[in-house]
């Protein structure tokens, strides 16, 4: 296990000297020793029969967050069933590599799945079966994950209230207090998280998103823990993450910035002409090092990378044949790119 503190202190040198040329570089040193905190990247159990998406993940991150296998959409079977194969895989090989695992997601607007679908009717009997959903998950996995997002993206994109979805349809906005003491009570040293999106880019949204956090902590919901997603594009407004930073900061809770890409096809957008936001991604990826240095070291909770290589991303996956997309630090030669060069940089 690299010694972070020497790391930072006695190898900064040697290590930069190796990742800043403009051209990628095969030789660069751990990602992870440049962060006092975790340095995650997504991961699922199709990339394992990849070695060298083996080789660069156990060097360069020191947690993994399954990128789907642990959500609904996987677990949970039409007949109330639940399976784990792929969550105890994933788990098994953080624990070859000694890195940590962080559960993703409980909740989500996103998944709810024919199960719930068919007790919407029956509030006690949904509501019952939410619990135990939530209590299964995370008590298969008490004390083994660094913590779970246990509600994902709560909140309207325009920043004007709280999502509607099945949950909250049923339960009410209830069902977001239910969901964390559920969780909180079958593994009660466990982070539990609040994670969202856009919330540099809809300064209204990151408004209501911490009104939400507000409230929660005064109906003394177990919260201890913010996502930021940071999915951004290339033409973020400067000084829009250091802003974001500051704004959760200021809760005192902790600070995941949880699933960062930072995508050029979202700047350029139908141009394509990715040559003219190159130095603006540079520059997003150096503002949100320079935003996190910033946080107090207590409330670093980590970073998470949405992904190793280009072709890893969740952008190059959706849209087939479309020119790709390059929003991750290595290239899909598996070198770090320029970007994750500026990255280490930045963080020294
Ligand atoms: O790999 C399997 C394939 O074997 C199977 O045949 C197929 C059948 O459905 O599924 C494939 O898995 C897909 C997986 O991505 C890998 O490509 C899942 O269907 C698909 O639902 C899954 O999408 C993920 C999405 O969340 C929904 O879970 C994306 O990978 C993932 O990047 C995306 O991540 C979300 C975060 O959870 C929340 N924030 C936004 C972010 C991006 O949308």
């Amino acid at each position: 296990m690299i010694d972070r503190r020497a790391a930072l202190t006695g190898l900064s040198a040697a290590i930069l000297s190796s990742c800043t040329g403009e051209a990628a570089t095969t030789d660069a040193a751990p990602l992870k020793s440049f962060l006092t905190a975790p340095l995650g990247v997504a991961a699922m159990t199709a990339e394992f029969a990849d070695p060298q998406w083996q080789a660069l993940t156990a060097t360069h991150f020191d947690r993994l967050t399954p990128e789907w296998e642990m959500k609904m959409e996987y677990i949970l079977q039409s007949d109330g069933s639940h399976r784990f194969e792929a969550p105890d895989r994933l788990l098994r090989q953080a624990k070859l590599n000694r890195q940590g695992i962080f559960g993703h997601a409980l909740v989500w607007y996103a998944q709810d799945g024919a199960y719930f679908q068919n007790l919407r009717s029956d509030k006690a009997r949904f509501e019952a079966a939410y619990r135990a959903y939530v209590q299964a998950v995370v008590g298969r996995y008490t004390g083994q994950v660094d913590g779970w997002d246990v509600v994902n993206e709560p909140i309207l994109d325009d920043g004007s209230g709280l999502r509607n979805c099945l949950w909250r349809d049923v339960l009410g906005d209830y069902y977001i207090d239910i969901a964390y003491h559920a969780a909180h009570g079958a593994d009660p040293a466990c982070p539990l998280v609040l994670n969202d999106y856009n919330l540099e880019h809809t300064p209204a949204k990151r408004r209501q998103f911490l009104k939400l956090v507000d409230d929660m902590q005064k109906r003394g919901v177990p919260l201890h823990v913010l996502g930021t997603q940071t999915h951004i594009s290339a033409a973020l407004e400067p000084g829009a993450l250091k802003a974001t930073l500051r704004d959760l900061a200021a809760t005192g809770l902790k600070i995941h910035v949880s699933e960062v890409d930072v995508s050029l096809k979202e700047a350029a957008k139908n141009a394509f002409d990715f040559k003219s936001y190159r130095a603006q991604q540079i520059r997003q990826i150096e503002e949100l090092a320079e935003a996190w240095l910033s946080l107090p070291v207590a409330q670093q909770y980590g970073i998470t990378i949405w992904g190793l290589r280009d072709k890893d991303s969740w952008y190059n996956r959706s849209q087939k044949g479309l020119l790709a997309d390059e929003p991750l630090l290595f290239d899909d030669t598996g070198a770090l790119k320029p970007l994750g060069q500026a990255f280490v940089k930045a963080l020294r």
